[in-house]
């Protein structure tokens, strides 16, 4: 097959552990007898320095026109100073929107080699981390009006929340098909108690729940959730919740299992064009220095070839290359434990190369 990949670098340790990555999607290529084509669209603070603005009109080309796009990290505290409507993050969410990428799934599954990185206590951690966050990507008060004005002398901000029962029924038929293929159970998050999205958001879900008699739904609030999600995550199989609070929850939900650095996500709304990248940030303190964990991008990768490409045995390859550098005992210095092999971004990159 023949497939074109945009490809957003980004800032700080993005363009180590995109090229890495672009590394083992060759290796793939060759073995299965693809063609890979990458189409560079600059993004984020890199191309504010180039461009003048975050999202560049040809970079968003780019990327409507590929079959995927694979992205890296964008921000740091060199753009701080932007402002609001033109900082690297600004970029990202105009991307989302254009491509109309309505679903985020995160999943947060402890790697059994790396358990002891966990920070949870022992015995919780023994019962297992293996859940997914389903985040609604383009509505709520990330994408309701803004505005900041002076009245009666001091400055007010106010930001919109809304949502529509279209962009609440479609996410959660992601979360229910999803849950269909694991253990059954949708928990559903909100802030009923308090907030109108929130009460239209229990609805709408409760009445497509009725398509799925088959798996369980409970409703949670989100403080609860936050709480839960320490005290007992193995209670969890795929979470669904709106834009903001899927934002908060899936941070702490990846760092329950002990490495955010090798967990991947998934963006994507109808079709197959997705946008594939790790959960983790730009890491500005320890870019260039061949240090990052390239393993989340690589996982990100196998993501885009099963569930836009179709390509089940190469995404299983990805996964198992990794899963093989583990267990050797290879480690990058965010997974680091005593008894691992410390190694770099480029090394830890080669090693999962030569196991494909
Ligand atoms: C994320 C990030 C973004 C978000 C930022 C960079 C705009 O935190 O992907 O979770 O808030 O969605
Ligand atoms: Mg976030």
């Amino acid at each position: 097959m023949n497939k074109t990949i945009a490809v957003i670098r980004g800032d700080g340790i993005g363009p180590e552990i995109v090229g890495e990555t672009l590394g083992v999607l060759d290796a793939v290529a060759q073995k299965f007898g693809h063609t890979f084509t990458y189409k560079e669209a600059p993004m984020g603070g890199c191309a504010i320095d180039e461009f003048g603005v975050p999202l560049p009109d040809s970079s968003l080309e780019t990327c409507l026109a590929s079959d995927s796009v694979l992205l890296g990290a964008v921000g740091g505290p060199k753009w701080d100073a932007q402002p609001s409507a033109n900082r690297p993050e600004r970029g990202l969410l105009k991307l989302r929107e254009a491509m109309g990428l309505y679903t985020n799934v995160r999943p947060a599954r402890m790697f059994p080699d790396l358990s002891a990185a966990c920070p949870l206590r022992s015995d919780i951690a023994a019962r297992g981390i293996d859940f997914v966050v389903v985040r609604e990507l383009i509505g709520g008060v990330y994408f309701g009006q803004h505005t900041t004005e002076t009245v009666d002398g001091e400055q007010k901000a106010v930001d919109i929340m809304s949502y529509t029962e279209h962009e609440i029924r479609r996410v959660a038929h992601v979360a229910f098909q999803m849950a269909r293929k694991r253990r059954k159970r949708v928990t559903s998050i909100d802030k009923a108690n308090v907030l109108d999205t929130s009460r239209l958001w229990r609805k709408t879900v409760t009445a497509v729940a009725e398509e799925y008699p088959d798996v369980e739904l409970l409703h949670m609030y989100v403080d609860n959730a936050a709480m839960q999600i320490v005290r007992d995550p193995s209670q969890f199989d795929v979470i669904v919740t709106e834009n903001l609070f899927g934002d908060i929850l899936s941070d702490e939900a990846s760092q329950i299992t002990g490495s955010i650095g090798m967990i991947p996500s998934s963006s994507m709304g109808e079709g197959a064009r997705g946008m594939y990248e790790p959960i983790h940030g730009s890491a500005p303190d320890i870019a260039g220095q061949d240090k990052a964990n390239p393993i989340g991008t690589v996982l990100a990768a196998a993501m885009m070839l099963r569930y836009s490409f179709d390509m089940a045995a190469e995404a299983d390859a990805v996964e198992a290359a990794v899963d093989a550098v583990l267990k050797e005992g290879w480690r990058c210095g965010d997974i680091m434990q005593g008894g691992g092999k410390l190694v770099g971004c480029r090394e830890m990159g080669r090693l999962i190369r030569e196991h494909i």
